[in-house]
This record gives C-alpha cells, sequence and structure tokens, in this order.
C-alpha cells in the first residue's frame, strides 16, 4: 500500500468490470469529474489495486470470471482500511435477488445495468462525499484518543504529585512540628519542676498549658495519619482499613464491620495507595452525609482482580444529580483513581435507600508477586 504522502490529491476510484467496452465508457462518464480512475478487469486484480492504490471508492461489477464482484467485495471488507471503503455494485435486471446479496458483502450502494450516466454520476459524488465524512471522523476519533491519553496521563501525575505533597506534609507535621511541641512540652514540665520547687504557684497554669499541648500533639499526629498512614507501608491495606473503620465508629456511635478474603501483601502501591483513599473518601463521605446507623466494608483479592464493596444504610441520595466538581471533588477522585487502574467502580444509591459502593481493580498477573 501507497504511503499517505503518495496519494493523489484527486479521490482515487476502481473501475471493475470484464468487459473493456464498460470500463471506459465508466471512464468517460467520471472523468469530467477529476477523479484518478484505475480500471481492474476481475476481482482479483481488483483486490490487488486496493492493496498498491489506497482507493476512495470501488466500482465492482457482479458478474466477472476469475472472482466475482460478490466474492471481491466480501474479502475487501476483511482487509485493513476495507471496511470504511464505499464499494458500488453493479446489477443487471435479470440477475435474481443480486442487489441482496450485494449488501449482505458489504456494499454501501448498486446501480443498475445499463448504466445511466447522471444517475452514475450523483451516487459516485455521494459516496465519495461519505467517505469524506467517515475519513474525518476517523481523524477526530484518533485526536480524541490522543487527548484522552494525553489527560490521563496529567491526571495519573497530578494524582502522584498530590500523593507526594500528602506524605511530605505528613513528615513535616509529625517530624518538625511534633517534635517542636514535645520539645516545649517537656521544658514546660521541667519548668513546672523548678517552680513548684521553689514554691511558686504557677502550676495549674502550667498544668492546662501542657494538657493543650499534649491535646495538639495528638490532633497533629492525627493529620498526619489522615494525610499518609506511614501503617500503610508498614501494616498494610487491611489493618489500616480496620483502624480507619475502627475510628469511624468511635467517632460517630456507628455499627460497623469489616470482611475480607485474600492477600495483599503483594499488592502494587499504586493500587494499595488508590484503593486506601477510595475507602477514606467513601467512609468520610458516610461520616459526612449519610446519618447511617450502619456501614460495611468488604476486601476481596484475588489473582484476577481486588474488590471493595463500602455499603451504609442511610438516607442514600442521587449519584445523577449535582455532579458539580468544583462543589463535590470525592466520588469524580474516585472514579479517576479507578480508571487509572483500568478498573470499574458503581455507585448504586437512592434516596432513602441507603449507598453502596463497589470497586474492582484488574490485578493482571500483579498477584503473582510484582509490587
Ligand atoms: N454515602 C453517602 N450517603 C449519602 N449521600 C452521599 C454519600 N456519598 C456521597 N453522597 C452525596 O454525594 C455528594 C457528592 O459526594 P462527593 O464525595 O463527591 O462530594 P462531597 O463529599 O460533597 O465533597 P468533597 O469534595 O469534600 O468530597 C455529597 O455531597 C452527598 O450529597
Ligand atoms: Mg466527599
Amino acid at each position: 500500500m501507497p504511503a499517505e504522502s503518495e496519494k493523489p490529491d484527486k479521490p482515487v476510484i476502481i473501475i471493475t468490470d470484464d468487459r473493456r467496452g464498460t470500463r471506459h465508457m465508466i471512464r468517460n462518464i467520471l472523468a469530467p469529474d477529476g477523479y484518478h480512475l484505475l480500471e481492474a478487469e476481475n476481482g482479483r486484480e481488483a483486490l490487488d489495486l486496493y492493496n498498491s492504490s489506497q482507493p476512495d471508492l470501488v466500482l465492482l461489477d457482479i458478474m466477472m470470471p476469475v472472482m466475482d464482484g460478490l466474492e471481491a467485495c466480501t474479502r475487501l471488507k476483511q482487509l485493513p482500511g476495507g471496511n470504511h471503503v464505499p464499494v458500488l455494485m453493479f446489477t443487471g435486471y435479470d440477475e435474481g435477488n443480486e442487489v441482496e446479496k450485494a449488501f449482505e458483502a458489504g456494499a454501501s450502494d448498486f446501480i443498475n445495468k445499463p448504466v445511466n450516466g447522471e444517475e452514475l454520476r450523483h451516487r459516485v459524488n455521494r459516496l465519495l462525499y461519505l467517505r469524506k465524512l467517515e475519513v474525518q471522523r476517523q481523524a477526530a476519533e484518533v485526536k480524541l484518543q490522543s487527548s484522552y491519553t494525553t489527560i490521563q496521563s496529567l491526571s495519573r501525575k497530578v494524582l502522584n504529585a498530590y500523593e507526594e505533597e500528602r506524605v511530605r506534609l505528613a513528615r513535616e507535621l509529625h517530624d518538625e512540628v511534633g517534635m517542636a511541641l514535645t520539645t516545649l512540652k517537656l521544658n514546660l514540665q521541667l519548668l513546672n519542676r523548678d517552680l513548684s520547687d521553689k514554691g511558686f504557684a504557677h502550676e495549674e497554669r502550667l498544668k492546662s498549658s501542657i494538657a493543650y499541648i499534649n491535646n495538639l500533639i495528638s490532633a497533629i499526629r492525627n493529620k498526619a495519619v489522615f494525610l499518609r498512614p506511614p501503617s500503610l507501608d508498614e501494616l498494610g491495606l487491611v489493618a489500616v482499613v480496620d483502624n480507619m473503620v475502627n475510628e469511624l465508629s468511635r467517632h460517630t456511635g456507628m455499627g460497623t464491620a469489616l470482611q475480607t478474603n485474600g492477600q495483599y501483601e503483594k499488592l502494587p502501591v499504586e493500587i494499595e495507595t488508590a484503593l486506601y483513599r477510595c475507602i477514606q473518601e467513601a467512609l468520610t463521605n458516610v461520616a459526612r452525609h449519610a446519618s447511617a446507623t450502619n456501614v460495611s466494608v468488604k476486601l476481596d483479592c484475588n489473582r484476577q482482580d481486588v474488590l471493595v464493596k463500602v455499603t451504609d444504610d442511610g438516607i442514600g441520595f442521587d449519584p445523577r444529580g449535582d455532579s458539580d466538581t468544583v462543589k463535590h471533588l470525592g466520588l469524580q477522585g474516585m472514579k479517576e483513581r479507578v480508571a487509572l487502574l483500568s478498573g470499574d467502580i458503581a455507585i448504586n444509591s437512592s434516596p432513602g435507600k441507603g449507598t453502596e459502593i463497589i470497586i474492582t481493580i484488574p490485578l493482571d498477573g500483579y498477584g503473582d508477586g510484582k509490587r
């Protein structure tokens, strides 16, 4: 097949008929419209020409020696790109149900013999116009696909940067702010001891300052853990989810249950982090919006995929409702994380019926131990 640059600017048409007279007659009808016209004597030759000339339209007579038009059309449709190249068939009035056979073989249109010049020109024109639209559609699809790939890779970068930033913030909060507060607390404790040794009566105020700092230290620790639980690396997903579920129960009084199946040690970090973030968002949503009595989390990991299901018996909502991603980022973020890992997410909810979020991520051999 010639490279795109070798293709003539004019539309290329293959005229296939075993009778030279008919080919010449068709050539004479179409020549004034400025096409690049090629000729083939039978179906076999038409296919060879198709492979070497990237035609925009193929005209095929049905009755021909070597290979007839119906077989040539069927084969052409199976060649690379053949499905998008229109075929116009010539059918005789007396050839039985040839028209039906022509469409079955994949022809785009047919014309009766003897060929009427005006009719042929109009049909050729229309088929070439449709072909042009199809080429434009294909080009737009390629562009769309490439934009989608770019968006996906940008999304992945943004999520990675977001994770790295959270890790950095968590470390700074824990190491720097936490350490500074601990030092301050120790200093105050020493000061308190010195002052009470010397009989000064500042004990109460100092004690309350120390208690205040203590609270601050544990609040900061909680925030750091929320940003990036160090335990995700140390303890693994199941233990961290267990902690999250217990915390939720402690803070809200909700009934909670966690059910897990399978091994999680060898899950790739990317998948582990995404699942953790999705469960975190789902549970935060339950706490913030659901007014639920019970929430359950199910984790099921096998060699093919890992499944997460978070179910609550709260007020539910319409998942097709307010999708303003400026106001509501949580569910959208979940969908993006799952899509980046080629997974599926279903958000099943309706008012008064509770909410169920089901996520499945394919593992594609990760279960074999890669990490
Ligand atoms: N479990 C749930 N029960 C009831 N309503 C829910 C639940 N989960 C989500 N919703 C509804 O869906 C909306 C969108 O949730 P989403 O997590 O996308 O955004 P958000 O929680 O409002 O804000 P954020 O961006 O902070 O997550 C919520 O505002 C809430 O109305
Ligand atoms: Mg949310």
